[in-house]
């Protein structure tokens, strides 16, 4: 069902009042909304053709009394399935100007979505709440009647009022600033009135409002002079202090780049205790989870640096997407497929110690390949209809994907021709809305180049291709599948050259292309995609494969195109384009290397060998394949230790990380050892083990000693209240082996209490991936409990009907029972990521088939 409204009548101001909001049960808020629209024909607006009535959306609320053009309604008429509300009236409203006024009543839900609350325990200890929106896509329809839709760009005027409980600091937070408070007496009770500024013109999606007790830490931007301040809950203040100095040099660096002036008079950041997504980007009034912001002198390289991008993601959207906003949800991906790149180009600026973009290609860029080389994906552009359509494509493709794609542009046009176009679009749409054609039209206006041509192909179409090279320099191309079957789809393809000169590889330059390759067959060996700017994989023949092992010790290629052939080589082999045993041939070197310099490689190379571990731990070869495994990284073991040495750089955390679970994951005997004694020695009140080894450390000791360290780990987790350690332990409990322990741990995360909706994933992403026999019994579990879990975990319910379905090695015969399944049971929301996770149930189990003979007869 299409939920659009049509454009007859369009919304130019909202006024919306809340008279009382209830921290206390039944948490109930009431409303009034004054709405400024003008109206072309209010009879073909309506939903059932009635020439008298007018419909907007509303959804969980009760409408209770509606006015308009000095008429009273007559009817109000809910539609669930539309989301909408008809006020019908005693004549038609006529053409013209008019203020619609609507009165309603609501309750703050424990969903996450719309106006919501949150809890959190206080400074005496006590259990408190508060209130707090989300409206990203749909739900400010949940908070108040609207249009809902990005391109009925408004302002907007709030006023509420709150209630201040026994003398507590209860303030509200919005978009605007606040113009004026007022404190009154009624029933004995305290109020404040809150009436911030009006908003500049934009979508309701951006809407905020937060009432809530906080500390809050605040600083000005040096160049901007804008105030940022950081609100956490009550004693959490000193926690905000990495994030208030990220954003608050970020807004100045965003400002520049963009050369666009902050649009708002303030940048506030908050820190809410339950939070459904990451963090959202409301015009001037951020929200984030906790993980998300708040760091501690526990937490890990890899969370500051998540931090930090997020940060940085959400103050790129003030402009890309707040100020400038895409027409349609199907256009997602100019959002935050933007947001995603600006991340890197601004942690890049405010810290460049970090070289992030290596990691932009070790996890984004080949997140992005991986899920786009399944048929179940999806072009960047697709038609989204329905609610659950728009939630379904906040995924890899719109971000990663997206963020891959403006890479390889820029990389293409130059980065400041890039920014120019960018420039020039966002000042053409200020406070408007856009489609990917006009983002495109702006950098091909900029940079005198066919942006279009060049782009629409990957926009339109789903997948990227594979440029094989043969011996004689000639090159085919064709879709990239992880099946490794036939593929439609073709793609002009810009190829960046070791000596930096770009060809756009497609049906006119393909001859161009070749020529240069052939120029290079005579090297020792050659690589293109320089960079790794490219969205697209390349294969060589098996003896250029051969000539690249010997290349990738350190020193003869970058990191950037290290990895990306690390990468290549193993999506070509799993897919089956050559023989698995390539990839292992290319990185048994990696046995005599040691090095200090480059995590994201041995990051990679870990990621890639504990797949594979997994995927063969049951073969009769297996102990073969450990003793390989573990030649390659004991070395590096060695060479790095377990402690941290002085005044070594910040990224060997995340070596030893990656170096310790690639040893761990085959059983090295030492490994296990020396966590068993660091899990001993912290359990018996010695020192924390260093934050970035926890997760490794925790999940050697608990296969180890599976029920004790459960316990322990249990109990860690009731007496930490710092988010990443509470991830830490919650990803670990989900690993127990023991079928009576594994089913503990499920109750436990899912119904009692102490993990928050929130956080729901990461104990079932272990919990949904363990072996056979614990993966199927989740299933099971899953079938038998469906109703009970899908209206507790409603919002989360793409998440957690993907993980409790996706283990196991059925192959065909557990998909056809999913199926079956989702016959019987709407699986709503959760449609793709099940189909998703469908399809890499069967590529695991084809693979294994496929190469069994193969790895048998190379371990010989
Ligand atoms: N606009 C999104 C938040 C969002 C996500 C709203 C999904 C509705 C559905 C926000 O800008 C975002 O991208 N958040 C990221 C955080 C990331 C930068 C770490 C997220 O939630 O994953
Ligand atoms: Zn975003």
């Amino acid at each position: 069902m299409s939920c659009r409204l049509p454009s007859t009548v369009i919304p130019r101001a909202y006024r919306l009042n809340y008279t009382t909001i209830s921290l206390t049960a039944p948490f109930k808020f009431d409303g009034v909304i004054q709405i400024d629209v003008e109206v072309a024909d209010a009879g073909i607006n309506a939903a059932e053709g009635n020439p008298n009535s007018l419909t907007l959306h509303c959804l969980d609320l009760a409408v209770t009394k509606a006015k308009c053009a000095g008429q009273d309604a007559t009817s109000l008429t809910m539609s669930i399935d539309a989301e909408t509300v008809t006020i019908t009236f005693p004549k038609k409203i006529p053409s013209g100007s008019h203020t619609l006024t609507v009165h309603f009543t609501g309750t703050l839900n424990d969903q996450m979505r719309g106006l919501y609350r949150s809890s959190y325990t206080n400074l005496k200890g006590e259990e408190k709440v508060m209130a707090c929106t989300q409206f990203e896509a749909t739900d400010a329809r949940r908070a108040f009647p609207c249009w809902d839709e990005p391109s009925f760009k408004a302002t907007f005027q709030l006023i509420c009022t709150i209630p201040l409980i026994d003398g507590s600091n209860m303030v509200a937070i919005s978009n605007t600033p606040v113009l004026e408070t007022q404190e009154f007496i009624k029933d004995g009770e305290r109020f404040k009135t809150y009436t911030f500024g009006e908003t500049p013109k934009m979508s309701t999606y951006l809407a905020a409002l937060v009432v809530g007790e906080f500390d809050v830490v605040s600083m000005y931007s040096e160049k901007t002079k804008i105030q940022t301040s950081v609100y956490t809950m009550p004693g959490k203040g000193k926690q905000g202090k990495f994030c208030l100095e990220t954003a608050s040099k970020a807004l100045d660096f965003l400002e520049e780049t963009y050369g666009i002036k902050y649009p708002l008079p303030k940048s506030d950041l908050l820190a809410i205790p339950d939070f459904a997504s990451g963090a959202m980007e409301n015009w001037g009034c951020v929200t984030y989870r906790e993980a998300k912001i708040l760091t501690d002198v526990g937490t890990s390289l890899t969370m500051k640096k998540g931090i930090a991008r997020t940060v940085c993601h959400e103050l790129a959207h003030q402009w890309f997407g707040n100020l400038t906003t895409m027409e349609w949800w199907n256009a997602l991906f100019l959002n935050e497929g933007f947001a995603r790149f600006m991340e890197f180009i601004s942690v890049n600026h405010l810290f460049p110690e970090w070289n992030i973009w290596n990691e932009f290609v070790q996890s984004v860029y080949t997140l992005a390949l991986g899920l786009d080389a399944m048929k179940t994906s999806h072009p960047i552009e697709c038609t989204v209809n329905h609610p659950d359509e728009i939630n379904s494509i906040f995924d890899a493709i719109s971000y990663a994907k997206g963020a891959s794609l403006l890479r390889m542009v820029s990389n293409y046009l130059g980065d400041d021709v890039f920014i120019g176009g960018i420039q020039a679009y966002l000042t053409k749409f200020s406070y408007d809305n856009a489609k990917s054609g006009d983002l495109w039209s702006a950098l091909g206006e900029f940079s005198g180049k066919d942006v279009p041509g060049m782009m629409v192909p990957w926009t339109s179409q789903t997948g990227f291709p594979v440029i094989h090279i043969s011996d004689d320099g000639s090159t085919s191309t064709e879709r990239f599948l992880a099946s490794g079957e036939k593929g439609e789809g073709s793609w002009p393809c810009p190829i960046v050259f070791q000596d930096g000169e770009k060809i756009i590889l497609d049906d006119c330059n393909k001859s161009a292309v070749e020529n240069k390759i052939k120029t290079l067959l005579t090297d020792s060996f050659f690589k293109i995609n320089a960079g790794q700017y490219g969205f697209f994989r390349v294969n060589y023949s098996v003896k250029q494969w051969e000539k690249l092992a010997d290349v990738m010790v350190p020193g003869k290629l970058s990191t950037i195109d290290r990895l990306g052939l690390i990468s290549d080589c193993f999506a070509l082999g799993k897919a089956g384009y050559i023989p698995v045993t390539v990839p292992l041939n290319l990185v048994k070197s990696f046995g005599d290397i040691a090095e200090l310099d480059e995590y994201v490689i041995w990051q990679e190379l870990s990621e890639q060998m504990r797949g594979l571990a997994s995927l063969y731990k049951d073969e009769p070869f297996f102990p073969k394949f450990q003793k390989l495994m573990a030649g390659m990284f004991s070395k590096q073991a060695e060479l790095l230790g377990w402690e941290k040495k002085e005044g070594e750089n910040e990224n060997l955390g995340s070596m030893r990380a990656a170096v310790f679970a690639a040893l761990g994951a085959v059983d090295d005997a030492g490994t296990a050892q020396t966590a068993q004694k660091l899990f001993n020695e912290y359990a018996a009140g010695g020192d924390a083990v260093q934050a970035d080894l926890r997760q490794i450390v925790y999940k050697l000791a608990l296969k180890q000693d599976e029920e004790g360290v459960m316990r322990v780990l249990m109990d860690l987790y009731r007496r930490t209240d710092f988010p990443e350690e509470q991830r830490n332990l919650m990803l670990t409990l989900g690993q127990v082996q023991n079928a009576g322990l594994h089913a503990e741990v499920r109750e436990w995360a899912l119904w009692s209490g102490e993990v928050r909706i929130q956080d729901i994933t990461y104990p079932l992403s272990t919990l949904g991936s363990s072996n056979q026999a614990n993966s199927d019994s989740a299933w099971k579990y899953f079938q038998n409990n469906y109703d009970k879990l899908l209206s507790r975990f409603n919002n989360m319910w793409p998440a957690v009907a993907a993980m409790m379905s996706r283990g196991g090695s059925g192959g065909q015969q557990k998909v056809d029972e999913i199926n079956a399944f989702f016959k019987v049971k709407p699986v709503g929301s959760a449609k793709r990521r099940v189909e998703q996770g469908c399809e890499a149930l069967l590529l695991r189990f084809g693979r294994l088939e496929r190469d069994r003979k193969v790895l048998e007869k190379y371990f010989l």
